[in-house]
């Protein structure tokens, strides 16, 4: 049956009413980032608005929401003129080159005076050309060669902080206007889909610009409407029916209309606040959430910009101050695998010098097998590197057209480049290992968690100082450290007589650490701060942890198999054991109070879990506490539990026993509980 005439009319009306809606939301998303309304609200608007469209095709606009993603484009992009051409600009790099644009600018408006300078960021992404005509957006078109450049529209509509409609009422809204602006890849997206890429098993793209242009260049917009593409305006080229006689003007009148500017825009008319401007943003530029590459900076005024005029290039009202480039194109030389002190090999790119972001680059970090390969980086291969600010170079990815053949694709060494120990990998693991104990670099590892804080916590023994007491002969294995003398100490450099009595004083006080830390200290595997702590206490000297059984250390509780094992082989082996015996020489406390948990006990057949962080006391101590008073301590809640002592900022454990309706006590509480007893 046909609808009736007014029934057409009021469902165009509710369609234009909703347009409306989703067209104000969409604004205040993408291009305030200020939202008024929740995503589930949005869509059921917009769901609203499609089952109308599609009952009545008819009504159908290009306008419209629903209209953002169009079909295949057939046959290429068209190639199109701009109305007015799109300029690029001239480039400097540092402040002098600054004061000379400056002094060619007041030169060439024959001025002393001031000049007022707008200073916006240089977006890196690819400049483009949007076409309003009576409001509605026609066309999107890439630079080209300034006067010549592609017609995107289809996929330029798919980005949704491009308004399809501009904003105000009838009478503010040009007849014509060309908006140029940069359409760019937000950092986390640019990760995203690399990240996306990388499981498809594709090639990594290089940077956001390149994702941003072939992103741009999809024949289907479907493809281009997946990935989050934004856009800033800067600037207008041909248009009607307003008068403006700024450039901040201009930048007010875009957003105005809806389009989205940039908010870091500053007007100076200081050429030196202009350039302190400029070196600001090189140190921020990586807290943004998208790339820039410098700052363009802008007479102000309209009509000087007009009589300055263009060279046969660039305006010489406008110029780019350009950070370093963080990316350079260079060749791996060589791969080096060095040793990490936890016995892991890690490869390093030797690379042919290369000047990025205002240094010289010659090597990169590979990370580990799993990443050469995914990258497919070969000695000989020309690769691109990045580096940002104090970040240690990555190589991006390979220029694979540049391969001539000659690669030699990397293979992990099969011997420790240290000691020549077999090296072995992991299931479940990227790294490679040496697996000989007495690697150079495990035992720097060894030392430094024996001195570590909750083992021996010795103070003054940092990376620097032990690895100069290790070159030089000095300390061979832990037990040398309670043999140094003062003279010895002294050579390590840059040590002063002060610390040096200092360290001697800490490595003495050491020797009473007790049983449960010089257990941990000793570093077994699997053995951490508790199994020791428990397996200490139970047994009161080191004499009997060495003549320990596996079942008898099973029957402790929270000694599982695993620890138990390693405990066990850990003093079969003739040189540990004799480790311990040097260490006992050198006068080290080896036993500890022993604990007899008996059934009278206040915690006994209680388990506890600790979460957030305690006030009066460490976790390790309020765990030791419950121990010595029979408790059992737990890291997960379970129905088990009995009580969970939260101190603040406690997060999920808290949930679960509120959920689970297990007892919480403050720090407070659990103190008073323990006072209660002493
Ligand atoms: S103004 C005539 N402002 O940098 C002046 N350009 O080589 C035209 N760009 O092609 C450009 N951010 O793609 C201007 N705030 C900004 C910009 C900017 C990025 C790009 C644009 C242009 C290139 C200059």
């Amino acid at each position: 049956m046909e609808k009736k005439l007014d029934d057409i009319q009021e469902i165009q009306n509710k369609i234009i009413q909703l347009r409306e809606q989703l067209h104000y939301h969409n604004y205040r998303y993408y291009v305030l980032d200020d939202p008024e309304m929740g995503d589930g609200e949005f869509d059921l608007l917009m769901r609203s608005l499609i089952e109308l469209e599609s009952s009545y095709p008819q009504l159908i606009t290009a306008d419209s929401p629903t209209q953002r993603v169009g079909g295949m484009v057939a046959g290429g992009f068209k190639r199109v003129n701009h109305a007015t051409p799109m300029r690029s600009l001239g480039n400097c790099f540092a402040a002098d080159e600054l004061l000379a644009f400056h002094n060619r600018v007041q030169n060439g408006l024959g001025e002393e005076q001031d000049i007022e300078y707008v200073v916006e960021l240089k977006i890196d992404g690819l400049a483009i050309n949007l076409i309003y005509e009576n409001g509605h957006l026609v066309s999107g078109v890439t630079r080209g060669d300034g006067t010549q450049g592609e017609d995107v529209t289809t996929n330029i509509r798919t980005i949704k902080s491009i308004p399809l409609m501009l904003r105000g009422d009838h009478a503010g809204i040009p007849s014509f206007l060309e908006v140029r602006g940069e359409i760019y890849m937000p950092r986390k997206e640019f990760e995203r889909l690399n990240h996306e890429r990388e499981e498809a098993g594709e090639a990594l793209l290089a940077n956001p610009r390149n994702a941003a242009a072939g992103s741009l260049r999809q024949l289907d917009p479907k493809v281009t409407a997946n990935r989050a593409l934004d856009v800033f305006v800067y600037g207008i080229g041909t248009y009607t029916g307003i008068e403006l006689t700024t450039h901040g003007q201009v930048l007010g009148y875009l957003s105005q209309l809806g389009l989205k500017t940039n908010p870091h825009y500053q007007i100076f008319n200081q050429i030196e606040d202009v350039i302190a401007y400029c070196t600001g943003f090189a140190e921020k530029r990586h807290e943004l959430p998208y790339e820039i590459d410098g700052m363009v900076i802008k007479v102000n005024d309209l009509s000087s910009q007009q009589i300055l005029g263009y060279t046969a290039k660039d305006p010489r009202w406008a110029i780019a101050y350009k950070f370093p480039a963080e990316q350079a194109i260079t060749v791996v030389e060589d791969i080096f695998v060095g040793l990490g002190r936890t016995g892991v090999l890690t490869p390093t790119a030797i690379l042919r010098p290369v000047r990025v972001a205002g240094s010289t680059v010659s090597r990169a970090t590979l990370h580990n097998q799993d990443y050469i390969e995914e990258k497919d980086i070969r000695i000989g291969d020309t690769v691109i590197i990045h580096k940002a600010g104090e970040v240690i170079p990555k190589v991006v990815a390979v220029v694979k057209e540049k391969r001539t053949g000659g690669e030699i694709p990397f293979v992990m060494p099969e011997e420790c480049p240290e000691c020549k120990g077999k090296v072995i990998r992991q299931e479940g693991e990227s790294a490679h290992k040496c697996t000989n104990p007495h690697c150079p670099a495990l035992f720097r590892e060894g030392l430094i968690h024996f001195v570590s804080r909750d083992a021996m916590n010795i103070d003054g023994l940092g990376p620097a100082v032990l690895n100069a007491l290790v070159d030089t002969g000095l300390v061979k294995d832990v037990a040398d450290l309670y043999r140094l003398e003062m003279e010895q100490v002294l050579t390590v450099p840059r040590m002063g007589k002060k610390s040096a009595e200092n360290l001697l004083t800490a490595i003495e006080n050491s020797k009473q650490a007790g049983l449960s830390r010089l257990l941990f200290a000793l570093g077994i595997r699997h053995v951490g701060v508790k199994a020791a702590g428990i397996v200490a206490k139970r047994y009161g000297n080191m004499e009997d942890i060495k003549q320990a059984s596996v079942e008898e250390l099973l029957e402790l509780d929270e000694v599982g198999t695993k620890i138990a094992e390693s405990i066990v082989a850990y003093f079969a082996a003739e040189e540990n054991l004799e480790l311990v015996a040097r260490l006992e020489t050198a006068g080290l406390n080896m036993t500890e109070e022993k604990q007899i948990i008996t059934e009278n006990q206040l915690f006994s057949g209680k388990t506890f879990v600790l979460t957030g962080t305690l006030d009066k006391m460490s976790r390790n101590q309020a765990a030791d506490m419950i121990q010595k008073l029979g408790g059992k301590v737990s890291g997960s809640v379970s129905k088990k539990t009995n009580y969970v002592v939260a101190g603040t900022e406690a997060g999920s454990k808290l949930d679960k026993a509120q959920e689970l309706g297990i007892e919480v006590l403050e720090e407070e509480d659990f103190l008073k509980m323990v006072g209660n007893v002493e």
